[in-house]
């Protein structure tokens, strides 16, 4: 398995180690292959296209690739075309705002989010809200899974509109939700949207087994060529509920101006593709999928969760020269139902957190590319850093947009924590990356890195900031 990916890599991503890049930020995108920019430079060459939205030989070309591109991905996630529609958006926000201001809120109606999700899908209930919805949030357990996911979904009214919303794999702990939790939502009155953004890059996700209302995908997660294309996959039944708060070019049939009537699209995809499609990127779209599919993402599983756990074996073993845990992990320290995500803190000899900025900047400067912070996912967040209540009420009704920043927040909770470091390994990882990111980490340790077999002599732990 290491060989063939290995082979992958010096075949498809030589420029990684061309240019002595460490890229752990699979989570935040995912890296193109060199064959799927050379077919796509091929094809644009030897091609002619122009704006779909007319009848002209070169529109018409033009319309057929976006309808191929629409078969394909339907095909890719194995979703009956008489159930699933393919709405083209931008990215997976864009996907996720078509359902926020579409959807039939009410009173008497509810959100029901899991604490553990992307900012773009906190944010439908600001829509939930402003039409009276109440909305409600899934708290995780101390390592950030799901329990008691029934007792939050009781109580809906069956006779208004309720949506659940949650990730099929989660951005900040790597943790995966169980797709069950579709079917107990429908049972319990909900209509579902799963955002497999962070999940579909390396899992299968198969729409005939499991059928959630709507899905929402970027594709620049899955095989990092083309940015700006996203899906919304929805069930035509649960889109033809929706209410478009407007209509634009593309999505009308006939707006008279005169009489200020529109006659829309009917309810398909295309009812909610506003404007000119990006119809060169989605393009593009097919020939990432052919990628993954040809390597097999079984295969991309298998190997980004040896990694993943080879890696967290790796971390949990760090020890100060005093035998301290020199790592925390906010999540999973196991491989039962998590993904290729890992965030943690460094913890010094006595216990207390290295501030995760200080990692940053050494990885930096080792040409590791991970993230800090806490990822957009401030639900994750406030249960894996344990917020102080009061205290983190206090400061978010106390600092103003203008003041507001991750470290003025910390200050104001007494020094609290509320940033991480996460690292995510994808397709191109190797076991060498792995080690160059383990030598920067042991470069904390309080008496260097001769700890770690094989690591270079880094200097130990330097004061931060
Ligand atoms: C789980 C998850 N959902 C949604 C998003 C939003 O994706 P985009 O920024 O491409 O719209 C992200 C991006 O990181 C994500 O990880």
């Amino acid at each position: 398995m290491d060989a063939r990916f290995e082979e992958l890599r010096r075949r498809e991503f030589s420029r990684l180690d061309a240019q002595g890049h460490v890229y752990l930020d699979y989570t935040g995108a995912g890296l193109y292959s060199e064959r799927q920019v050379r077919a796509n430079a091929e094809f644009l060459c030897g091609s002619v296209f122009g704006n779909p939205h007319s009848r002209n030989p070169t529109s018409l070309a033009a319309t057929q690739l976006c309808e191929d591109a629409r078969t394909r991905v339907l095909d890719y996630f194995n979703a009956d075309p008489e159930l699933y529609e393919v709405v083209f958006t931008l990215n997976a926000s864009g996907a996720l705002k078509l359902v926020g201001e579409a959807f039939p809120w009410e009173p008497g109606g509810r959100i029901l989010l899991t604490a553990d999700n992307h900012n773009s899908v906190n944010g439908l209930r600001e829509f939930a809200s402003a039409h009276g919805a109440d909305v409600r949030y899934v708290p995780p357990c101390p390592d950030l899974r799901l329990n008691a996911l029934e007792e939050h979904m009781a109580g809906a009214d069956r006779n208004a509109h309720n949506l659940f919303a949650f990730p099929a794999q989660s951005n900040f702990s790597g943790v995966k939700h169980s797709l069950d939790a579709i079917q107990l939502a429908h049972d319990h009155g909900y209509h579902v949207l799963l955002d497999a953004a962070a999940f579909v890059p390396t899992n299968p996700l198969d729409l005939r087994r499991y059928a959630p209302d709507f899905v929402c995908i970027s594709f620049y997660k899955m095989f990092g060529f083309p940015t700006g294309v996203g899906v919304l996959l929805a069930r035509r039944n649960a889109l033809g509920e929706l209410h478009r708060p407007w209509f634009a070019g593309g999505t009308v049939r006939f707006v008279s101006a005169q009489n200020k009537d529109v006659h829309l699209q009917h309810v398909t995809g295309r009812a909610f593709e506003d404007g000119t499609l990006n119809y060169l990127g989605i393009a593009a779209v097919p020939a990432g999928l052919d990628f993954l599919e040809e390597i097999g993402i079984e295969r991309i599983n298998a190997h980004v969760m040896g990694l993943t756990e080879t890696l967290l074996n790796d971390m949990l073993a760090l020890r100060h020269g005093n035998g301290a845990p020199m790592v925390r992990i906010y999540g999973p320290e196991n491989m039962e139902m998590r993904g290729g995500t890992i965030a943690f803190n460094l913890l010094d000899p006595e216990g207390g957190l290295v501030d995760f900025r200080a990692v940053e900047q050494r990885s930096n400067e080792a040409g590791i590319s991970l993230r800090t912070g806490f990822f957009c996912n401030p639900g994750a967040a406030e249960f894996a850093f344990e917020y102080p209540d009061e205290e983190a009420f206090r400061c978010i009704k106390t600092l103003t947009p203008e003041t507001f920043n991750i470290q003025v927040f910390s200050d104001c909770m007494s020094d609290h924590p509320v940033g991480a470091v996460r690292v995510s390994v994808g397709i191109a990882s190797n076991r060498a990356d792995l080690d160059r990111l383990m030598e920067v980490l042991c470069s904390f340790r309080d008496d260097g890195c001769a700890a770690l077999p094989g690591a270079a002599a880094l200097p130990a732990l330097a004061t931060v900031d």
